[in-house]
């Protein structure tokens, strides 16, 4: 016999039944779809058996109650009881599986306490913050004393560099002089001694030029689309004398790219990395009896990016001592020698122009390769 009949198919009774139930189905089954909506979006407890067995357990609920519709008109109690049965299980398994949830939800912090939590975090962001500016600053001065050390290192040549012609200078004006005071002097003997004193001078104006662009501060210097031969010859233009005095062959290889090409870099400090290099190259092939050179090979690569290879004539580094070299104060030298600072102060530097430096083990030598990004639109 369908439900209807106990309500004596009153219509009022049967709308209040009917509706009651309908509302309440439709209210069951809108909430587990938004549950499960919630979960599934924040990804929170979408592995919690629980969860799931609540969201069914309120599909279930929504589900007797709609059957309870059907009964009113046809008799389907088996079927009601099958969802009753069911609904009562996962109920009872939701119910049991709560209780010691409790303790464990109740230690979760109250929203109070997450908002002080959220403060101290700030705070401590804040700190952070002001202590990686602190870390910029003595990056900043430890870059820059090294840069003073290099050098420091190159004074000698540099010194040599220009006393040499200098003291060519000073011994070609005191035969000008000589030679004025002599008669019938040929007009085109004294133009060619001035001629030879201005090559001198305008060969130390440039040794002057790339020692001044070099110790020039590096702070706070921007990057720049630069061409990356006029660096290079700065940097060589003080190291060239000290490499000739210790009979190193020093050779640039820019025959595979344009004498136009620019890179993004900071100049300045891309004149240190180069100084580095050199530095380390001349301090190890310095001892060596013969056969000693640095070649600097620039090639184009693949996505618009420029390679430097300086490669020196030594045997290479070792798999493990390579593992170490980019470490700060890893140093080979005696103690007093080396600070162990130059090529992880180098890789830093590198590192934010966007490029790459890493010790290149494709060649027989030892060599460094430093990757520059090319500036855009040349
Ligand atoms: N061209 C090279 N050939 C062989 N070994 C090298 C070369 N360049 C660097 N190294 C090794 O890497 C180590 C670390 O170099 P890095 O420039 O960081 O410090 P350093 O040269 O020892 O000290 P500093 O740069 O202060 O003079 C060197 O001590 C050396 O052992
Ligand atoms: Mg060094």
């Amino acid at each position: 016999m369908p439900h209807g009949h106990c309500y004596l198919w009153n219509k009022w009774i049967l709308l209040a039944q009917v509706g009651g139930d309908s509302l309440i189905a439709l209210s069951y089954f809108s909430i587990p779809v938004a549950l499960g909506y919630y979960v599934i979006k924040r990804e929170v407890m979408t592995h919690s058996k629980l969860v799931w067995m609540f969201i069914s357990f309120i599909l279930l609920c929504g589900m007797t109650h709609a059957v309870s519709i059907v009964t009113v008109w046809y008799p389907l109690y088996q079927l009601e009881s099958l969802f009753k049965i069911l609904t009562a299980l996962v109920s009872v398994f939701v119910a049991v599986s709560l209780w010691p949830l409790i303790p464990r939800a109740l230690r979760l912090p109250t929203q109070k306490e997450m908002r002080e939590k959220n403060r101290e975090l700030q705070k401590e962001k804040e700190q952070l913050r002001e202590a990686n500016i602190q870390l910029r600053r003595y990056q900043e001065k430890v870059i820059e004393s090294s840069k003073l050390a290099s050098l420091g290192e190159m004074a000698g040549g540099i010194a040599h560099e220009i006393n040499n012609p200098l003291s060519i200078i000073n011994s070609s004006t005191k035969v000008l002089e000589e030679l004025l005071k002599t008669e019938g002097i040929e007009k085109q003997e004294i133009l060619d001694r001035i001629n030879n004193i201005n090559v001198i001078v305008r060969r130390i104006s440039k040794i002057i030029n790339g020692m001044k662009k070099v110790s020039r501060t590096g702070k706070n210097e921007r990057m720049k689309k630069y061409s990356c031969l006029k660096v290079l010859e700065d940097a060589i233009s003080l190291s060239q004398e000290k490499f000739k005095c210790d009979g190193i062959d020093l050779i640039v290889d820019s025959s595979a790219i344009s004498d136009e090409t620019l890179v993004e870099c900071r100049p300045v400090q891309l004149s240190q990395v180069f100084i580095n290099l050199l530095n380390n190259a001349f301090d190890v092939i310095k001892s060596q009896t013969k056969d000693k050179w640095i070649k600097i090979i620039l090639s184009e690569i693949p996505d618009r990016k420029i390679q430097f290879d300086f490669v020196d004539s030594g045997e290479g580094i070792n798999p493990y001592l390579a593992k170490k070299i980019f470490e700060p104060f890893f140093t080979t030298k005696e103690v007093g020698e080396g600070t162990g600072l130059g090529l992880s102060i180098s890789y830093s530097i590198v590192e934010q122009m966007k490029g790459e430096l890493f010790y290149n083990e494709s060649y027989k030598n030892t060599c460094f390769s430093l990757i520059l990004n090319k500036a855009k639109g040349t």
